[in-house]
């Protein structure tokens, strides 16, 4: 071969190129109104929480969206009255599912503070839970210092210890028979979440879920903003040339591979998305002794209005990728 052609093939050779995502959807401010359901679901974690409806949540400005924010808020204006289920808050479901795809969230602000227990995750669209696996980007309780990602499976998902990653490994057993359903977590910086995320005035998290990668996730302050990759900081480069998650993006954050231990198309079907704001109950409830907080968590709770001003969502937008040539994934029946 002549060197000028041997040249141009090494620099065509050599990469296995990545998986290029186009856009399927962007949820920006009022899109989420009449694309996601508010449940007024009991809460499952047993939070001192309501979840409340749409027009409730509209009313009482729970909910608040112009055409590019989106806000999620708890009450914070009243003493939760006697006998009722807890304080007003919202728990949202995407109305459609996406399997394979890359997931970015621009955020400005998440719930923080004592008692809080907020949550951005994905789940089966089938079930029954866990059957179709649970995702859990962002979670944590508390004063709780690092954003805790998970997933929670069926029995025969387990991860190796040792990963490339830059978060820490807190649990590698994803069977949430195992452990109270503690599932396999990777616990990240501490920009990642709460008080800090919020102080740093935000950030971005980008989720991939395939059966070749697994699944990747990665974190960017707003404070690194000259990291992060285009696609993900610019949705309207994004809208015209996909994403496609490579080396360019940095070490993920978290990193659960699929492999003979956690077979993908066993434990991960096609999922709804969830942001969620419960307070106390299994989680920030039983670890608030030991969280440096004031009080009893549904005292807080309870009477303290004032303490939840923090406690709030604010949304950017969302986009979901999914891969460029392969069939949409199937829809749940619309909401009655
Ligand atoms: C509703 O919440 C938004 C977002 O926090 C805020 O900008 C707006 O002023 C609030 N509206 C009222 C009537 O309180
Ligand atoms: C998914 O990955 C596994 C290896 O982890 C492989 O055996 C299987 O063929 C893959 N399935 C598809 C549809 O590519």
């Amino acid at each position: 071969m002549r060197p000028a052609l041997s040249l141009l093939a090494a620099a065509l050779a050599p990469v296995a190129a990545a998986q290029l995502y186009t856009l399927a959807d962007a949820y920006v401010g009022t899109e989420f109104l009449s694309t996601w359901t508010w449940q007024t679901i009991a809460d499952p974690t047993n939070g001192d929480v309501n979840y409340v409806d749409l027009g409730t949540a509209v009313s009482q400005n729970l909910t608040y969206a112009t055409l590019d924010k989106f806000v999620l808020r708890a009450d914070s204006t009243n003493v939760v009255a006697n006998g009722a289920l807890g304080r007003n808050s919202n728990r949202i479901l995407s109305n459609k599912a996406y399997s394979d795809s890359v997931a970015v969230l621009d955020l400005q602000h998440m719930p923080q503070g004592c008692a809080t227990w907020p949550a951005f995750w994905s789940l089966s669209q089938t079930g029954p839970w866990p059957d179709g696996g649970e995702i859990d980007i962002i979670e944590g309780v508390n004063l709780q210092s690092g954003n805790l990602m998970s997933l929670h499976t069926s029995p025969g998902c387990t991860m190796p210890a040792t990963r490339t990653m830059s978060g820490s490994v807190t649990s590698t057993i994803c069977d949430a028979d195992y452990n109270s359903n503690q599932g396999c977590g990777v616990s990240g910086a501490p920009l990642s979440y709460g008080a800090d995320f919020n102080g740093a005035g935000g950030g971005w998290f980008a989720v991939e879920r395939g059966n070749a990668t697994g699944i990747r996730a990665w974190f960017w302050s707003r404070e690194d903003v000259a990291s992060v990759p285009l696609a993900v900081r610019y949705p309207l480069v994004a809208a015209v040339a996909g994403v496609s998650p490579d080396a360019s993006w940095g070490e993920p954050y978290a990193v659960f591979p699929m492999s003979a231990e956690c077979g993908y198309e066993e434990h991960f079907n096609a999922h709804q998305f969830v942001f969620d704001l419960t307070f106390c109950g299994d989680w920030a409830g039983s670890a608030y002794p030991t969280s440096s907080c004031p009080g009893s968590c549904t005292d807080l709770v309870n009477n303290n209005p004032e303490a939840f001003t923090e406690a709030y969502w604010e949304v950017n937008g969302l986009w979901i990728y999914t891969p460029f040539g392969q069939p949409a994934s199937p829809n749940p029946p619309p909401p009655s």
